[in-house]
Formats: structure tokens, C-alpha cells, sequence
């Protein structure tokens, strides 16, 4: 399985909207595809996708449910763990509930990509999600204080670890001007860093993705054929192109999340 962290230094940059809609994409080439949503403040995803979650990571760490008996199924091809205050708590386990997590992680097996929806900023827990998983995405918009807040996460990460870090600029308005932003993050990146960041593509701004939040339902399956969607799509090929190879599970992203 293919883990997969979306993040981002500066918030309301289009994480939530990207990753929902990047999943669909892939799973419509065959892949299964499971989003976590590990935004500690607003639980997003379920908003989006029009969903009621009744089951949290919350109640995994409990005891009281096990984490296949809290996916829920979409209609989109994409399955959704809601991560609520439970995502924190995963973070600080005592014995008990860190056996209650780990009795059922092989239990959740079968899916080839997890999507993790990670809130913004340099927080602990967001730093943990990046670490843990396989791929980080990064997505900034062009405004100077989205490109600043990016350049900080991307140095607070690979600070920690030499890891290969993918950039999405969101809200470009061409490829020109995408390959600029891009081109200002990897100069610094492979200068001073040392780690690599590679730009996977670019998403126009397009009104129709704002009125696909509105109606609940994803942009992808509303508007496959805007330019928007098609933009998404080709990041979304980019981002899978070398998946094969990895042999990460849930329960390998897991342990490393929970630090055992
Ligand atoms: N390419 C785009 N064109 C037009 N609107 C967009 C685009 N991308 C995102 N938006 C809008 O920006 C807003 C914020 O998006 P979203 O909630 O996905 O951001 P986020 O990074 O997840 O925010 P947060 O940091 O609060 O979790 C939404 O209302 C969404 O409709
Ligand atoms: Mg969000």
C-alpha cells in the first residue's frame, strides 16, 4: 500500500478539495483507495463528500470498535476513516488502547492507497503524519505568504528526515506561472536542504470546484471535464507512477505514527 500525507504551511490553500478529489482519480484506475482525515481543528472530508460519520478513530482507540468497523463507503470509489479528536489521542496512547489500535491493524488490508488529510502548519501531529507516510504533498498557492508557510514546513521536515517531498500549486493561473512557483521552492530546496521536491502539476482556480463544495459532491464527478478536473487527474497519474513498488501498509504507517 501506497501512503500518501497531504499538507500544507499556510491553511484554506485547497488540501481537503485536492485530496478528495486526487482519490477519486486514482481509484478510477482500479486502485482502492481509504482518506483519513487527520485535520485535528474542522473535520473536512465527511463535509465534503456529504457524509454523517458515526465512528471515530475515537472509538478505536476506545476499545469499542475496530478500524474496519469504522470506514465508511462512498459513493465515489473512495473509502473514509474520520479521524476527529481520536487522531490526536492517537499521537499519546497509553498500553491499553495502543494494543486496542494495534490488534486490528492488519485487520484493514485490501486497500492499495491511504490518502491522509492533514491540517496546516508545523504542529506536532501534522509533522508526524508527513514522517509516517510513504509520499508528502505539499500544496501552496502563488500568494507570497502560501509560498513562505511552504517553505517552512518543507525545512521542518527535512530537518527531521531526507525524504522526497512533491509540491502541487493550487490556484495557478497557467503552467507558466505554476513552474515559477515551483522553480522558487526546489531552487532553495536542492540548495540548501539537500532533499528533493518535485512539482507534480498545477490546479486553476476554477469557480465550479467552489460550487461542487456547495452541492456536497466532488468536483471530479460533477465537472469531469473541465480543466480543472483534468489538471487533477494528471497530478493524480503523477503522483502514482512508482506505487508499485511500494510494499508500506497501514499497519507499518500506523506503528511509525504511534512511535512503536
Ligand atoms: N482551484 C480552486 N479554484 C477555486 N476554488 C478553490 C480551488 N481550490 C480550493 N478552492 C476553494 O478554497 C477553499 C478552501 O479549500 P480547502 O478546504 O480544500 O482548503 P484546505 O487547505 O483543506 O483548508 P484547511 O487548511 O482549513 O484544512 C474552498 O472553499 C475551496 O472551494
Ligand atoms: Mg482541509
Amino acid at each position: 500500500m501506497h501512503t500518501l500525507c497531504v499538507t500544507s504551511g499556510k491553511g484554506g490553500v485547497g488540501k481537503t478539495t485536492l485530496s478528495i478529489n486526487l482519490g477519486i482519480a486514482i481509484a478510477r484506475t482500479g486502485r482502492r483507495v481509504l482518506m483519513l482525515d487527520g485535520d485535528l481543528g474542522l473535520a473536512n472530508l465527511n463535509v465534503m463528500l456529504g457524509i454523517i460519520p458515526k465512528l471515530t478513530i475515537h472509538d478505536v482507540v476506545r476499545g469499542h470498535k475496530t478500524l474496519s468497523e469504522i470506514v465508511m463507503k462512498t459513493d465515489y470509489g473512495i473509502d473514509l476513516i474520520a479521524g476527529a479528536s481520536g487522531i490526536a489521542e492517537l499521537a499519546n496512547l497509553g498500553e491499553t488502547e495502543r494494543q486496542n489500535v494495534m490488534r486490528d491493524l492488519e485487520g484493514l488490508g485490501g486497500y492499495d492507497v491511504l490518502i491522509i488529510d492533514t491540517g496546516a502548519g508545523i504542529g506536532d501531529n501534522v509533522v508526524r503524519f508527513v514522517l509516517a507516510a510513504d509520499d508528502a504533498l505539499i500544496v501552496t498557492t502563488p500568494h507570497p505568504t502560501s509560498l513562505t508557510d511552504a517553505y517552512g514546513i518543507i525545512k521542518t521536515v527535512l530537518a527531521e528526515e531526507a525524504k522526497p517531498l512533491k509540491l502541487l500549486v493550487n490556484c495557478a493561473t497557467s503552467a507558466n506561472d505554476a513552474r515559477r512557483i515551483a522553480s522558487r521552492l526546489t531552487g532553495v530546496t536542492d540548495k540548501f536542504m539537500h532533499g528533493s521536491l518535485e512539482c507534480i502539476g498545477y490546479v486553476p482556480v476554477d469557480p465550479l470546484i467552489e460550487k461542487s463544495i456547495l452541492a456536497q459532491k466532488p468536483h471530479l464527478i460533477l465537472n469531469p471535464r473541465s480543466a480543472s478536473a483534468q489538471r487533477i487527474n494528471e497530478a493524480a497519474m503523477r503522483l502514482i507512477k512508482h506505487d508499485n513498488n511500494l510494499k508500506s501498509s497501514l499497519g507499518r504507517f500506523l506503528r511509525k505514527l504511534i512511535g512503536h
